[in-house]
């Protein structure tokens, strides 16, 4: 047997809800050639489902539950100091909603990821299926970028389409840009393990070189 490679990024994940996200990235991690491991899901909810996804794949969870701080600094304090216990080299938000303090995220400057569900910078904030319907727009998706102290205003790392139909709704928008989330989220967490996304002065550097805009994956038309 081979001895485990023990140079491979750690990846810590944040959840708070269902965590379907968690599961793409839980499948993807499972392959013998991926480059990286989740050594911890972190949540600030009990009976988040995505602690029990983590369970069931034999991960490593914690806890701390937000409502029992008086302030979002404790909270973010106590729960910052759970996630360095695991000494990530990679923090993914995935559906982690709570808004982080600029001490927080700067203690992750670099090394944190989060999946937003719009083409950003539109609709940052929540109930983005919905504003995309109302505004009549054509196309939407998600987006995976660098978290930085700007609520969903971190630079763009990559955003897979959806092509919006008369018929939708905002349910069934969330259908099919989920579905792109979870295809696209593992893409991004590999070429972050293999070194190849790097956040710089000039934003988002792929492969060494700045990128222009944010990296697309072709519309989903169905
Ligand atoms: C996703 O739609 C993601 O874009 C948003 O929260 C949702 C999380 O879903 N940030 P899940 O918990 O991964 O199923």
């Amino acid at each position: 047997m081979m001895a485990p490679d023990i140079t491979e990024p750690r990846i810590v994940v944040l959840a708070s809800g269902s965590g379907t996200n968690l599961q793409a990235l839980i499948e993807a991690t499972r392959a013998q050639d991926f480059p990286g491991q989740i050594v911890a899901v972190g949540c600030n909810r009990p009976q988040a489902f995505a602690l029990e996804r983590a369970r069931q794949a034999g991960i490593d969870t914690f806890t701390v539950d937000h409502t029992e701080y008086p302030s979002r600094e404790e909270f973010d304090a106590a729960f910052r100091a759970q996630i360095e216990r695991h000494s990530p080299d990679l923090v993914v938000l995935a559906g982690f909603m709570r808004i982080l303090t600029p001490g927080f995220v700067k203690a992750f400057h670099g090394i944190m990821l989060n999946i937003h569900p719009s083409l950003l910078p539109k609709y940052t904030g929540l109930n983005t299926h919905q504003r995309a319907l109302e505004a009549g727009d054509t196309r939407h998706g998600v987006s995976i970028h660098f978290v930085t102290e700007d609520l969903d205003g971190g630079p763009v790392i990559a955003q897979a389409e959806v092509a919006v139909s008369p018929e939708d709704t905002p349910e069934s928008l969330a259908e099919k840009v989920q579905r792109q989330e979870h295809i696209l989220y593992p893409i991004v967490v590999r070429w972050f393990c293999e070194g190849r996304l790097q956040l710089s002065e000039e934003g988002v550097c792929f492969d060494g070189q700045p990128i222009p805009a944010p990296m697309v994956l072709p519309a989903d038309e169905t």
